[in-house]
This record gives C-alpha cells, sequence and structure tokens, in this order.
C-alpha cells in the first residue's frame, strides 16, 4: 500500500513540478472549432531561462522557435476530426516541456430525418425514429425528443468517434388517446460547453401522431330518465373514438313503431314518443363498438302521458276482451285468461 501512493505522489509530484519549471499557460486552454474553421492558440512561458518555444501538429506547426516567451499556432482552416497539437518549451538547462491543447472539432448535422406523420393504435407500443445525419462528435450529440413544448425524452450517445457519424435515436411511445393530434419532435443539439457556451441547435423535425382507438362513451354506460309529461327528452349517445364512430339505435318495440321516422343513426336521438322502457344505442368504428343503455321512465306524479298510452293499451285490451266475450263466450278457459290480464292492468298503470 505505502509502495503504491509513494509511487503515485512520485509521479505525480514530479509532473507537477517539471509543469511548474516551464509555466507553460495555454490561451485558450481548449479549443472547440468547427470543421473548416480556422484555430488560432498561444502557448507562453514565464520561466527564466527560455531557449526556445515549438508548436507540433498535423497542420500548421512550427519549428523552435529561439529566444521567444510567446508563441502562436494558426490553422486557417481545420479539415481533420483529430489535431492533436502539442507546444514544447525548451529551457537552456536541457529540460523540456510539453503540454497538448484538447481540440474539439464539431460539425452539425447534415440532415435530421422523421416520417412527419404516423398511425398508431391505442395501447400498443411504437418507436418513433428520429435519423441524424453525418454528425461529429457524436460524443457531445445528444438528441431531444419534445411532446408539445415539454422534453419528454433525452438521448445521449457513447459512441467516442471524433469523425462524423450517423444516429439514430428512437423514441418508445405507448399510444394513447390524449396523444392524438399531437406534434412529437426531435431537436438534435451539439452540446460543447463550456467552450461554446450555448448548445448549437438543428431545426426541430415534427412528427403528427395519429392515435386509433374504439368508441368510448363521455357518460357512463347507463343512464336512467325520468321524463316529466310533455318535456322533450334528449337522449345523448356520443362517443369519442378514432375514427368517428357511427350510431346504431335500438328502440322499446312500442316506441320503434311510433318514432319510425326519428330513428336516424346519430349520436342524440329526440324521440317525439318518449315511451318507457330500454332504449339502447351502439356505438362503432373499425376498432371495436360500445353500447349504452337508457332507462326510460315517467316522471313521478305526472304520469299523464303513460296513464293515456296505456290507457289506450287497456281500452283496446277491453275491446279485445269484450270481442272475446262475444265470440268465445263458450271456451271458459280463453274467457278466464282474458279476465287475468285485465286485472293485472291496474298494476302497471298503477297509481294513475
Ligand atoms: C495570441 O497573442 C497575440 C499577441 O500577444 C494576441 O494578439 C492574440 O489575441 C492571442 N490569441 C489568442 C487566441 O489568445
Ligand atoms: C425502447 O424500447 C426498446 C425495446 O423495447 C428498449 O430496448 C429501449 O431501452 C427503450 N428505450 C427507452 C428510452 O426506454
Ligand atoms: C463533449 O463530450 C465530452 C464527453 O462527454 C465532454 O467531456 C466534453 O466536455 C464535451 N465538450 C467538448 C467541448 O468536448
Amino acid at each position: 500500500m505505502m509502495w503504491v501512493l509513494v509511487l503515485t505522489c512520485l509521479i505525480a509530484c514530479t509532473g507537477k513540478v517539471v509543469s511548474t519549471v516551464c509555466q507553460i499557460e495555454m490561451s485558450p486552454p481548449r479549443v472547440v472549432v468547427k470543421f473548416g474553421d480556422s484555430l488560432s492558440a498561444n502557448c507562453s512561458s514565464s520561466a527564466s531561462q527560455i531557449e526556445g518555444i515549438g508548436w507540433e501538429s498535423t497542420y500548421g506547426g512550427t519549428g523552435l522557435v529561439h529566444g521567444v516567451s510567446t508563441l502562436s499556432l494558426t490553422i486557417q482552416s481545420v479539415k481533420d476530426w483529430v489535431i492533436d497539437p502539442e507546444c514544447y518549451v525548451n529551457l537552456n538547462n536541457g529540460t523540456q516541456c510539453v503540454q497538448p491543447l484538447p481540440v474539439t472539432v464539431y460539425k452539425m448535422p447534415d440532415a435530421v430525418v422523421v416520417q412527419p406523420f404516423i398511425e398508431v393504435i391505442e395501447g400498443k407500443t411504437y418507436q418513433l425514429p428520429c435519423e441524424i445525419y453525418s454528425v461529429a462528435p457524436a460524443r457531445n450529440l445528444s438528441v431531444y425528443w419534445r411532446k408539445g413544448n415539454k422534453i419528454f425524452h433525452k438521448e445521449t450517445f457513447d459512441d467516442p468517434s471524433p469523425s462524423p457519424v450517423t444516429k439514430l435515436s428512437l423514441l418508445n411511445l405507448t399510444a394513447h388517446r390524449d396523444d392524438n393530434g399531437v406534434h412529437f419532435s426531435c431537436e438534435p443539439q451539439l452540446d460543447l460547453r463550456p467552450e461554446e457556451p450555448d448548445s448549437l441547435r438543428m431545426t426541430p423535425m415534427a412528427i403528427k401522431v395519429t392515435v386509433l382507438y374504439p368508441p368510448t362513451f363521455r357518460n357512463p354506460a347507463h343512464e336512467m330518465l325520468e321524463v316529466p309529461a310533455g318535456k322533450e327528452i334528449a337522449l345523448d349517445c356520443t362517443a369519442t373514438g378514432n375514427p368517428m364512430p357511427t350510431y346504431r339505435w335500438t328502440l322499446p318495440q312500442s316506441a320503434e313503431e311510433m318514432n319510425k321516422n326519428q330513428i336516424v343513426n346519430e349520436s342524440i336521438l329526440k324521440p317525439s314518443f318518449q315511451l318507457p322502457g330500454t332504449y339502447s344505442c351502439t356505438a362503432s368504428n373499425i376498432h371495436g363498438n360500445s353500447t349504452k343503455y337508457f332507462s326510460v321512465s315517467q316522471a313521478a306524479g305526472d304520469r299523464t302521458t303513460f296513464a293515456a298510452i296505456v290507457g289506450v293499451f287497456a281500452s283496446l285490451g277491453v275491446l279485445l276482451l269484450i270481442a272475446g266475450v262475444f265470440f268465445v263466450t263458450k271456451d271458459g278457459t280463453f274467457s278466464c285468461n282474458k279476465g287475468s290480464y285485465i286485472r293485472g292492468q291496474p298494476t302497471s298503470s298503477g297509481p294513475v
């Protein structure tokens, strides 16, 4: 243990000493340059016994320049992805110090490509692709996915390649009806902080999502309605769904007859004759269908319409009975049945 510590200290301390000896200062200490742009940096030493300073670089290197304390490196146009310039300072006593200048060469993507429209089915998971063509360096690329204005997901890349690469970012999206019509956008950025304080952004590319889903009712699937006499009722079967649902109504048999002309395949039914009973409506689209029930009853204490209708049927019954009595007198069983039918009437029309 001691060993390692001592050794580590020795290396670290020695390094420091040499560096302190030459007192090299780089300006700027790190460089971020766009591919093709110019680069310039200064290497200075405040040591007293300088023999000379030199730059080594794949482009624009200088030989050892004697008798200077500052030497600048200028590259008119950076045309390589890896340039590792190094400044070296020679002291009169034969010491040489070398200091590299970290350089990041970047390039904005040539293109950002997405599929502008996508149709998805609710509940399923999709991957929305965004392809970023020819960007460098990939490790400084961030892809921001926005949903509307909010950041939804951020992706970064481990790729250490200094030269341009094409990257694919996939957004996992589980389709939900609330996302129908929503724009998701892919916005690549190069984050080159601290040298470039503002990240370099590409124009966001939008993907409009269409979510397909089966009809769903806004109101509960079973409604109880009490109808005051003389009032109009509207049975609302409106359902959301994509594509737009179509509607089919089923009425109690008596009501079906009387409302023949009102039954249209629309979301709201306004029957002219509001007979009590169970009305139902089925909303459908290619992704499914859903049925809603309306139990329609006469409002208590105001049952005149109902009574009138029941009255009509009762009279009809009586008429039939009379006819029966007249024509089937001899058949005792038949008479008896008719009788029980009439006795049953007052119960259903109860408190008239
Ligand atoms: C380098 O030094 C020169 C002269 O001292 C100065 O004009 C120039 O701005 C410096 N360049 C940088 C990048 O610091
Ligand atoms: C997206 O889904 C794929 C496969 O289902 C998975 O491997 C990946 O980690 C997911 N990405 C995110 C960001 O959740
Ligand atoms: C680029 O990314 C690397 C690795 O994530 C990071 O160390 C560096 O600070 C970033 N910026 C520049 C200018 O290289």
